[in-house]
């Protein structure tokens, strides 16, 4: 999968790439996610990328001619599956989301500012618009991270136990099960004796059972 990721803010950017799930699935080269700078695309001599609101108002817009040089550049080197817009607009993410993006061959995102882009480029150039969460970042850079974590850690491949993305809350449209380690006894804190049974089908079920509970409590909406 390839992951072109349109910013004015690549340096804020990096760092999530460049650790841990999403740096070795970059290594094992399951994805590959380029940050580009929009100012490289600006057409005047100021690398402007935003400009005053038409019809007054506070705040600056994003161009569209650096957006729509930069896709262009982009399109003609490739077919997109989906050129995503963050938006705190956009339909809110969750797991169903994410697992079908990472089925995608490639993808752009594109990392919104200031107070949007011009309108004509979410009408032209986007093809979906995707939120984090019913609230409103400085910028999309923290919410494409998200995304792209949420797609990236589900590539087959990518986490080498597959099974364990598999066992994620929300893959079967439930929270996670409650996770022990050592040691045993923490002061008088027990780890429930079902987990040391040794007895495959019983912690199974003692986990799907949990599972049920924690959601019905927590997260009724999701039954
Ligand atoms: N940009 C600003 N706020 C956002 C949000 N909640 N989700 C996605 N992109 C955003």
């Amino acid at each position: 999968m390839r992951i072109d990721i349109i910013t004015v803010l690549p340096d804020l950017l990096k760092s999530p790439f460049q650790h841990s799930i999403l740096k070795r699935a970059q290594e094992k080269k399951l994805v590959e996610v380029n940050l580009i700078n929009l100012r490289d695309y600006a057409s005047d001599n100021y690398n402007s990328v935003d400009d005053y609101c038409y019809g007054g108002g506070a705040g600056m817009v994003m161009m569209i001619e650096p957006i729509a040089n930069c896709i262009y550049k982009l399109k003609s080197q490739r077919n997109y599956d989906e050129i995503i817009y963050m938006s705190p607009d956009g339909e809110l993410l969750n797991q169903k989301i994410a697992n079908q993006i990472s089925l995608f061959q490639n993808i752009i995102i594109l990392c919104g500012h200031y107070k949007g882009v011009d309108e004509r480029v979410r009408e032209h150039f986007i093809t979906r618009e995707i939120s984090i969460g019913d609230y409103v970042l400085s910028g999309g850079e923290l919410a494409a991270a998200v995304l792209c974590d949420s797609i990236i850690r589900i590539i087959p491949g990518v986490i080498s136990d597959e099974t364990s993305a598999l066992f994620d809350s929300f893959q079967d449209g439930l929270i996670a099960p409650p996770v022990y380690t050592r040691p045993y006894d923490f002061n008088g804190l027990k780890v429930p004796d079902v987990l040391l049974s040794g007895n495959e089908k019983i912690i199974d079920e003692w986990r799907l059972q949990q599972s049920i509970e924690r959601t019905k409590k927590r997260r009724p909406n999701l039954f």
